[in-house]
């Protein structure tokens, strides 16, 4: 495989693209901040099957990123993503400067993710969606992809990036990958390096939970939640953040009388390290 081209400016990147899609060929983008898994490449995969061309970003996007969090300690090993990328066929990779994204140090003009944007990840992150739609918003602009991947992992990203499509009249498709997860249930996760083995196995608490609630869907939100807080435990190393049940279509918070399609989320902070995951059940 030869290894993809390294994109690194808004102009280089726009003049790629445009020759490829003048020649006929369609473009899929899988945006990521790098420290890829076999989550990302996953989505690289399902991206090489839809498209003759697959760009994805390498950005780490300081917008989306409050006072306090990990921006500065978040992993980048761009040189070892590369060589990842080249082995899966990836035609470019686009991996900007924050400088070349926000040459006047930030964005005044922000894409706004609205009332869902404030609530799970966004009440403990405020702006965060913000930030995170912003800078998809850009990407979609730079590289002009006819579809463009995310992960289910992110279901709340998922959500608002869909609504954003929808409410903008962005003219290109969203395709879903499903979680990835190792044997042991654990969703795979850029901030997994940081857990130690100790950290590492009461990280299992979450993908329990979650277990737990989907066994015990069948009898209600009550009892799910019940049966899924006493699999979360009382532990040491992990502290519960949230664990909602959202209507997949509002991803606004079910009652005790709701029946039907619904997505379980749960965030846990181990140790220093806050980690998400979500699972689609049915109740009743
Ligand atoms: P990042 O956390 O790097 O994730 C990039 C993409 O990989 C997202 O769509 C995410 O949902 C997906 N992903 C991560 N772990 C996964 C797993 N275990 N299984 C399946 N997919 C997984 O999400 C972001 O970056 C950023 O917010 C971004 C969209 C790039 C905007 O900055």
């Amino acid at each position: 495989m030869t290894a993809p081209q390294l994109l690194t400016t808004v102009c280089a990147t726009r003049a790629a693209l445009e020759r490829k899609r003048a020649g006929g060929l369609t473009v899929a983008l899988v945006p990521t901040m790098g420290a890829l898994h076999e989550g990302h490449l996953t989505l690289v995969r399902r991206a090489r099957e839809l498209a003759d061309v697959v760009v994805v970003s390498i950005f780490v996007n300081p917008l989306q990123f409050g006072a306090g969090e990990d921006l500065d300690a978040y992993p980048r090993t761009l040189d070892a993503d590369r060589e990842l990328l080249a082995a899966e066929g990836v035609d470019f990779v686009f991996a900007p400067a924050a400088r070349e994204m926000y040459p006047s140090g930030e964005s005044e003009t922000r894409v706004t993710a609205g009332h869902v944007g404030t609530l799970l990840e966004g009440a403990t992150r405020p702006g965060h969606f913000d930030g995170m739609l912003t800078v998809v918003a850009k990407l979609f602009n730079i590289v002009g992809p006819d579809v463009a991947l995310f992960g289910q992992k992110d279901a709340q990203q998922v959500f608002l990036v869909r609504r954003m499509l929808a409410d903008l009249n962005l003219p290109l498709d969203l395709e879903v990958v499903p979680t990835v997860r190792e044997a042991d249930g654990l969703a795979l996760s850029s901030r997994n390096r940081f857990l130690d083995a100790g950290a590492r196995q009461a990280a299992l608490s979450l993908s329990a939970a979650l277990q737990a609630a989907d066994a015990a869907a069948g009898e209600g939100l009550v009892e799910l939640l019940a049966e899924a807080t006493a699999s979360f435990g009382d532990h040491d190393e992990v502290t519960l953040d949230y664990l909602v049940v959202v209507d997949p279509d509002t991803f606004l918070p079910v009652d005790e009388h709701y029946r039907g399609r619904a997505l379980a989320l749960i965030a846990a902070r181990v140790g220093a390290t806050r980690l998400i995951d979500n699972a689609a059940i049915t109740i009743g």
